[in-house]
C-alpha cells in the first residue's frame, strides 16, 4: 500500500478500468463479420473475399471480422449516391436537421464511441472520451449550421455530387466526422472509406444513420484495405476525393485522378517543428510537448516530432522534459488514469522501433525514461533523441510515433531556417512570451497551422491543412465548406476544345512585319533564350510579324531562380501591391490605341473587340489593384479560450501557363490576381500569339514592379509546363491549356504535391467580370494559414 506522498510522487493512481460491456456485446453479436453499409441497408459482399481481422493493437484479441468490398460493390455504393443526390442537395435547412441529430447521436452514445474506438485502435479511453468523440459530434453540429446557411451565404456555389473518401487509422470517428460532416452540409453524398484497422466506429455510426433521418444512399461505408481505395478513386461517377493518409499515398491518388477532373484535397504527413525561445514558460513549453508528440501515442499528422529549443534553455527543457516523461503512465488504453496506450499495430511498432535505432546510429542520443510497460501489445515507451542534426534521418522522415528529435539554435533566423528546412509544411507550435517574436514568428514559419503557446488545437471552425508535400486543401471553417462545393459557373459546362493545330507560316514577311525577334523577360531584364532559338509569330492569315524566344528548361529555371529571389513581394503591404497595380494599369491604358491595333492585327477581329479587349485588361488591373488589400482573413472564435487567425498568404512562385483566346487580356487576367496577393510568377503567355504580353514588358518596367516578381517566357506551351510542373521551387501551377496538357500537368505535379489549378481544355469567357475575375482567383491564388491564439481571463 502505498503512502499518500509516495502517491503525490509517482503520480500512481492504480487502475480504473473503464466498462466494456455494452461495446463487447456488440461486437458479440457481430461475431460472424459486419457487412457493408450500402444505400441505408448492410449488405453482405457482391465478392466473397478473405474477413479482414480487425485487432486490438493493445492486446492483440480479434475483436471482429470486417469485409473486403469489391468493384460491384463500389459500383453499388456510387449509384446509390447518385441516386440519393438530387433529393439530398436540394434543401439545406433539411440537411442541417439531419446533421444535427447526428451530432445529437453521437453525443449520446459518446461513451460507447469512446470504449469501441479505444479498443479499436489502442488510444487512450482518456483522449476518446475528452477529445475524439466530442470534437467529432461537434464537427456535425457546426456543420449542421453551414447547411441552414449555405444557401444565403453562398448562393453562387452548388455541391459536386458525389465524394470518396478514404481515412487513415489514427483518427478514426474524428477524421470520419471531419469528412462527412461538411460534404454532407454542402449538399453532396458520400462513399467513405475507414482504414482497414480501425472501421468499427464508423461501422457503429452508419447504424444510427437512419435514427439520425439520413436517407438511404446518402452516406455509404465500405470497408477493406487499400484496394478499396483505389476503386473509389477510380469510380467515373465519383466528382471529389477527400484522402487523409501518408504522403506516399496521396501522390498515387493525384496521379490516379490526373485530367479526370474530380477535385481532390489531401491531407498528409508532416514533421512540424515545435521552437522553444528563451522567454518562454518553460512548463507550459513541456505541457504542449506532451500533447504534441506523446498525445495519441505520437500518431498525428501534425504532431510536433523536431523540437527546436534556444540553446540557452536546452539543457533547462531537456531536463523538464525527462522528469515529466518519467511520470507518464503507458497501458491499457480503457484505464482512465492512462496517458499513453498501444501503437496501432505491431509491424508499426516495429518500424518506429527502427527509426529510433537509425537515429542512433547516426548520433543521436536516445532517452527513454524507466517505467513499466505492458509485456503484450504493441507499446513503445515515449523517447527523447537529442545531439540530432538536420541530416539525421529522424529529422527528415515522419516516425508516427512517441519519438521526439531535439535540436538547439542560437538566433532566431536559425531557427525559421531550421523549422521551415523540410518537405513537409502541416504544422507549427511556438512558445515565446514575447507577442512580437511570436507574430513574426508565426508569419515566416511554412506551415498550414501555427499554434502560439498551445499545440495540437483542432476545431470544426478552423480550417486544417497543410502545404509542400502535406497537401492541399482545407478541412474546416468556411475554406473547408469551399472544398466540397464548386462555383454555379457557365464556363464549366462549356464544351472542351483541343488547341488547335499551329497555323502554317508564310515565310516571306508582310508589309506589317517588325524585324523583331522578342526576348525573355527575366528578373527585370530582357533576356536571349538559353538554346538561342525562336519561333515564327503569325497573325490571323498566317503571315509572319515577328520572332518570339523558344524558352527551354535552361530558361525557365533561371526565371523560377529570379521569382524565388524576389521573396520580398510577399512580404510588401498590400497598399503598395495595390498600388502598383493602379500604376500597371494607368501606363497601360497610355498604350491602349497601341495595343488595340497590334491585337487586331494578329487576331484578324474587328477593332471594336480589340479595343474591347484592352479595355477589359485596364479595368482587371484597376480591379485587382481594388482586390489587393480586400480580400482579408477572417477570425474564428472556436469554443476554447482561443481566437484562430486565418490569413490568406502567399502561395510562393506561381507557375502560370495562358491560353490562346484573347491573349492580352487572359494573360492579364491570370497575372494579376497572382501578384496581387503577393505571389511572384513565372508567366507563359499564349503559345500562338504571345506579342501583347510581350509588349506588357515595358509597361510593367515603367511601373515600379520589382524585378523578379514578373517573368515571362515563351515557347512551346506543354513543354514549359513540363519543367514548371516537375520544379521543386514552384509552389503552384495555373494551367490554361489543352485537356491532355490539363491531365498531364496534374500528373507531373503529383512527385511534389504541387497545388495546381488548370482548365480540362476549357474556355473561360474572359471578357466576362463573372469568369474572368473574382474571388475564386483569388483563392487559388492564395493559401489559409491558420493561426492560434490563446488568451487568458484575469481573475
Ligand atoms: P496509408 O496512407 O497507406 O492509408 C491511409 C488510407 O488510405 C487507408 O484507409 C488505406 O486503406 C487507404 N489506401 C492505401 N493505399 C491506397 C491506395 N493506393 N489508394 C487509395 N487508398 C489507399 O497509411 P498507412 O499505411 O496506414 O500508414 C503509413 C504511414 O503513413 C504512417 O506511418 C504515417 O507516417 C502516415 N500516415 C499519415 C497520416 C496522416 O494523418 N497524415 C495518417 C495515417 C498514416
Amino acid at each position: 500500500m502505498s503512502t499518500a506522498p509516495e502517491i503525490f510522487d509517482s503520480l500512481s493512481y492504480g487502475p480504473a478500468p473503464e466498462e466494456a460491456g455494452a461495446v463487447r456485446a456488440w461486437l458479440a453479436a457481430h461475431d460472424e463479420g459486419f457487412p457493408l453499409f450500402i444505400g441505408g441497408e448492410w449488405r453482405p459482399s457482391r465478392q466473397q473475399s478473405p474477413p479482414v481481422p480487425c485487432l486490438n493493437p493493445a492486446s492483440g484479441e480479434r475483436l471482429a471480422s470486417l469485409t473486403q468490398s469489391c468493384a460491384q460493390d463500389v459500383d453499388d455504393a456510387v449509384q446509390s449516391a447518385l441516386a440519393a443526390f438530387p433529393a439530398w442537395s436540394r434543401s439545406g435547412a433539411a440537411r442541417a436537421r439531419v446533421l444535427y441529430a447526428l451530432g445529437r447521436l453521437i453525443q449520446k452514445h459518446s461513451r460507447f464511441f469512446a470504449v469501441l474506438e479505444s479498443l479499436d485502435n489502442g488510444k487512450p479511453i482518456r483522449e476518446t472520451r475528452d477529445l475524439d468523440i466530442p470534437l467529432a459530434a461537434r464537427h456535425f453540429t457546426y456543420h449542421a449550421g453551414w447547411a441552414q446557411i449555405i444557401g444565403r451565404e453562398l448562393p453562387d456555389h452548388e455541391p459536386l455530387g458525389v465524394v470518396g473518401q478514404i481515412i487513415p487509422w489514427n483518427f478514426p470517428l474524428l477524421m470520419l466526422a471531419w469528412k462527412i460532416a461538411p460534404a454532407l452540409a454542402a449538399g453532396n453524398c458520400v462513399v467513405l472509406k475507414p482504414a482497414e484497422d480501425t472501421s468499427l466506429t464508423a461501422l457503429f455510426f452508419a447504424g444510427l444513420c437512419a435514427d439520425a433521418g439520413v436517407p438511404p444512399g446518402v452516406v455509404n461505408i465500405l470497408t477493406g484495405d487499400g484496394r478499396v481505395g483505389e476503386l473509389i478513386v477510380a469510380h467515373p461517377a465519383i466528382a471529389k476525393i477527400a484522402f487523409t493518409g501518408s504522403t506516399e499515398v496521396g501522390r498515387i491518388i493525384r496521379r490516379s485522378t490526373a485530367g479526370t477532373g474530380k477535385s481532390l484535397t489531401l491531407e498528409l504527413g508532416g514533421k512540424s517543428p515545435f521552437v522553444v525561445l528563451e522567454d518562454a514558460d518553460l512548463d507550459a513549453a513541456v505541457e504542449g510537448l506532451i500533447d504534441a508528440i506523446w498525445f495519441n501515442q505520437g500518431q498525428v499528422c501534425c504532431a510536433g516530432s523536431r523540437l527546436i529549443v534556444e540553446e540557452s534553455v536546452l539543457d533547462a527543457l531537456v531536463r523538464k522534459i525527462k522528469t515529466r516523461l518519467s511520470h507518464i503512465r503507458v497501458g491499457d488504453p480503457l484505464d482512465k488514469a492512462i496517458d499513453m496506450g498501444a501503437l496501432i499495430s505491431p509491424s508499426h511498432r516495429q518500424r518506429v522501433q527502427g527509426f529510433v535505432a537509425q537515429a542512433q546510429a547516426q548520433g543521436a542520443t536516445v532517452w527513454q525514461p524507466e517505467i513499466p510497460l505492458p509485456q503484450q501489445g504493441a507499446f513503445f515507451p515515449p523517447t527523447l533523441l537529442t545531439d540530432v542534426s538536420p541530416a539525421n534521418i529522424v529529422w527528415r522522415e515522419e516516425i508516427f510515433g512517441p519519438v521526439l528529435a531535439a535540436t538547439s539554435f542560437r538566433t532566431l533566423e536559425e531557427a525559421i531556417e531550421l523549422a521551415n528546412n523540410t518537405r513537409y509544411g502541416l504544422a507549427a507550435t511556438l512558445y515565446t512570451e514575447n507577442i512580437n517574436r511570436a507574430l513574426e514568428l508565426a508569419v515566416k514559419l511554412k506551415a498550414g497551422v501555427v499554434w502560439i503557446n498551445t499545440t495540437n488545437q483542432l476545431d470544426a471552425a478552423c480550417g486544417f491543412g497543410g502545404i509542400r508535400e502535406s497537401g492541399f486543401g482545407r478541412e474546416g471553417g468556411f475554406e473547408g465548406m469551399l472544398d466540397y462545393l464548386r462555383e454555379r459557373d457557365a464556363w464549366q459546362e462549356a464544351p472542351e476544345v483541343e488547341v488547335g493545330a499551329p497555323t502554317p507560316v508564310l515565310v516571306e514577311p508582310q508589309p506589317e512585319f517588325i524585324d523583331r525577334t522578342y526576348k525573355h523577360y527575366i528578373g527585370g531584364r530582357q533576356c536571349r533564350p538559353d538554346g538561342g532559338r525562336s519561333y515564327p509569330v503569325t497573325d490571323s492569315r498566317g503571315r509572319l510579324l515577328a520572332w518570339a524566344a523558344s524558352g527551354n528548361r535552361k530558361d525557365i529555371r533561371d526565371a523560377v531562380e529570379a521569382a524565388f529571389l524576389a521573396a520580398k513581394w510577399g512580404a510588401a503591404t498590400a497598399h503598395l501591391r495595390s498600388q502598383i497595380l493602379f500604376y500597371i494599369a494607368e501606363n497601360l491604358a497610355l498604350r491602349r490605341d497601341e495595343l488595340a491595333a497590334r491585337l487586331g492585327r494578329l487576331t484578324g477581329r474587328k477593332s471594336a473587340r480589340s479595343r474591347a479587349e484592352v479595355a477589359m485588361a485596364i479595368e482587371r488591373l484597376f480591379a485587382y489593384g481594388g482586390w489587393a488589400d480586400k480580400y482579408d482573413g477572417l477570425v474564428h472564435t472556436p469554443p476554447v479560450r482561443n481566437i484562430a487567425l486565418a490569413v490568406p498568404e502567399p502561395i510562393g512562385v506561381v507557375g502560370v501557363i495562358c491560353p490562346d483566346e484573347d491573349p492580352l487580356l487572359s494573360f492579364v487576367s491570370l497575372l494579376a490576381p497572382v501578384i496581387a496577393m503577393g505571389n511572384r510568377c513565372v508567366i507563359v503567355p499564349s503559345e500562338r500569339l504571345p506579342l501583347p504580353a510581350l509588349d506588357l514588358c515595358q509597361v510593367l518596367e515603367t511601373s515600379d514592379v520589382p524585378a523578379g516578381v514578373v517573368n515571362i517566357v515563351t515557347g512551346e506551351r506543354d513543354a514549359l509546363a513540363e519543367t514548371l510542373a516537375r520544379h521543386e521551387q514552384v509552389d503552384c501551377l495555373w494551367y490554361f491549356g489543352s485537356k491532355g496538357g490539363s491531365a498531364r500537368v496534374e500528373e507531373w505535379s503529383a512527385a511534389s504535391v504541387k497545388r495546381t489549378w488548370v482548365n480540362h481544355g476549357r474556355r473561360r469567357d474572359w471578357l466576362s467580370a463573372q469568369h474572368g475575375e473574382g474571388r475564386t482567383f483569388l483563392r487559388q491564388a492564395t493559401q489559409i494559414k491558420n493561426i492560434w491564439l490563446p488568451y487568458g481571463d484575469s481573475p
